[in-house]
């Protein structure tokens, strides 16, 4: 252990002696649980900043979120809202997270809510990271490897009582409300605050569970049960707008600036396309704010929603966006951008493909004369490149570089390999096994 590392420790137990709460975080941290707690080095991977933390929810913590509070979180995945959180905290304020941190059964049993798309493997080790990316919060953060149950009750069972429980783990109806369900009996007096309303469990569990609690819900997309202190500043969308998917519940969207309601709702369907690739959400999403496929805002560079579906390579989100009636091949006033150009220049090959088979044209030039191709290449997706040299058809191309055909008004043989390609992709190799010494809490103590 480095003196830098040893004198942090030190300075973790003396703020620890000093807290309201100090014997029972001492008696967690101490009870012999290797789940529990930091490991003495710091393992040898680098930070990284993924994860799933939007501004609606930063803001809704930022409300209700006390300095000195003690505060519980489920699901960090690799610490983005713990960093978050972490940092609402002053002297006197503690974090507790949990997360599995197990990527077979993120990637596994849990893919369905988290996976970007179907195939998708980390290349890192989440608990490692989430490690290295919380290294120097160490006095502020203690770490419980474990599945959200067993947190939520090694705390109660220290005699720890959090003052706000952040609901970010599992997101099908029966695991949030297990989680919500347990939380609301162990700590009655604790401020729920969860994570994806956009998520049909999310929603019917945090609905039937609030009883007399007030439910709030942030830019679509954070929900707690407790006043919002910024209502009274907020746009506020009233329930009557639509009444099914509102619920009676109170929404607040995100309202930092004073937006015009339509900049407000499309930024909310907006934060969602960012976040995930997931259809439903993004149907109840439009359903709830009445934004058309077609919407767009000056704040986004007047890009429709199908354009930012395609920016993010939101496959689904293309999908249900064009059933709805989105324009796929509709250009941005001014710089005429459009999607199939989007997904190109972010070398999102599986949304080319799909806006090419739903009929965008390959042949549109942006205001600065450019193609979707030109995009690509002018953005070093060199994944496009082999595509183009390696995959597409020798008879269907013109030139060397295909612009023959698309001077003829016809789709870039480039696009048509990347859509051959696609389609025929083979799965990727299996992940090796990650050295024994990595996996689980213990071994890392
Ligand atoms: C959406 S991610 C959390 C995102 C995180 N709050 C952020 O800001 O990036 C959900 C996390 O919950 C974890 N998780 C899901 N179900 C769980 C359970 N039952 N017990 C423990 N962890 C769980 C997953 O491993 C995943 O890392």
């Amino acid at each position: 252990m480095s003196a830098l590392d040893a004198a942090t420790n030190d300075l973790a137990t003396i703020t620890l002696n000093a807290r309201p709460q100090n014997a029972a975080l001492e008696n967690l941290e101490n009870s012999g649980d290797a789940r529990i707690g930091w490991p003495d080095e710091k393992p040898p991977v680098p930070t990284n900043s993924d994860g799933w933390f939007l501004p609606a929810n930063q803001q809704v913590l930022r409300d209700l979120v006390k300095p000195d509070a003690l505060v519980l979180e489920l699901g960090s995945y690799i610490g983005k809202s713990t960093r978050f959180i972490a940092g609402l905290l002053h002297e006197g304020g503690h974090l507790l997270t949990c997360d599995a941190w197990d990527n077979d059964l993120l990637e596994g049993a849990l893919g369905h809510n988290y996976l970007r798309s179907d195939d998708e493997k980390r290349s890192f080790e989440l608990y490692e990271t989430f490690l290295v990316n919380l290294w120097d919060l160490r006095r502020t953060v203690t770490p419980m490897k474990m599945l959200t149950v067993d947190a939520i009750r090694a705390t109660h069972a220290a005699g720890l009582a959090p003052d706000l429980i952040y609901v970010d783990a599992d997101h099908d109806y029966a695991g949030v409300r297990r989680d919500v369900e347990l939380c609301s009996r162990l700590f009655p007096d604790a401020v729920l605050v969860g994570d994806d309303w956009d998520y049909a469990g999310v929603r019917e569990a945090a609905q039937e569970l609030r009883g007399s609690r007030p439910l709030h819900v942030g830019g679509f997309k954070c929900w707690a049960y407790a006043e919002l202190p910024r209502s009274a500043r907020a746009v506020v969308v009233p329930p009557h707008d639509n009444p099914i998917a509102m619920g009676g519940v109170t929404f607040w969207p995100d309202a930092r600036k004073q937006e015009r309601r339509d900049v407000l709702l499309f930024r909310c369907v907006f934060d969602q396309l960012q976040a995930w690739d997931n259809a439903e959400a993004l149907e109840y999403l439009l359903e709830a704010t009445a934004c058309a496929p077609d919407a767009s805002s000056p704040s986004h560079k007047h890009r429709t929603l199908l354009m930012v579906a395609a920016l993010f390579g939101r496959v689904r989100g293309i999908r249900a966006l064009a059933a709805r009636g989105a324009d796929v091949n509709r250009q941005a006033p001014g710089s005429g951008e459009h999607a199939l150009q989007l997904a190109a220049y972010g070398g999102r090959l599986d949304a080319v493909a799909e806006l090419l088979r739903l009929g965008a044209d390959a042949t549109l030039r942006t205001k600065y004369d450019e193609t979707a191709e030109d995009a690509a290449r002018a953005n070093g997706q060199d994944a496009c490149a082999e595509l183009r040299t390696g995959a597409a058809p020798a008879a269907r191309r013109g030139d060397k570089d295909g612009r023959a055909d698309a001077a003829k008004g016809e789709k870039a043989p480039w696009f048509d390999a990347a859509a051959t390609a696609v389609y025929a992709r083979t799965p990727p190799a299996a992940t090796p096994a990650p050295a024994p010494w990595r996996r689980g809490g213990g071994s890392l103590r």
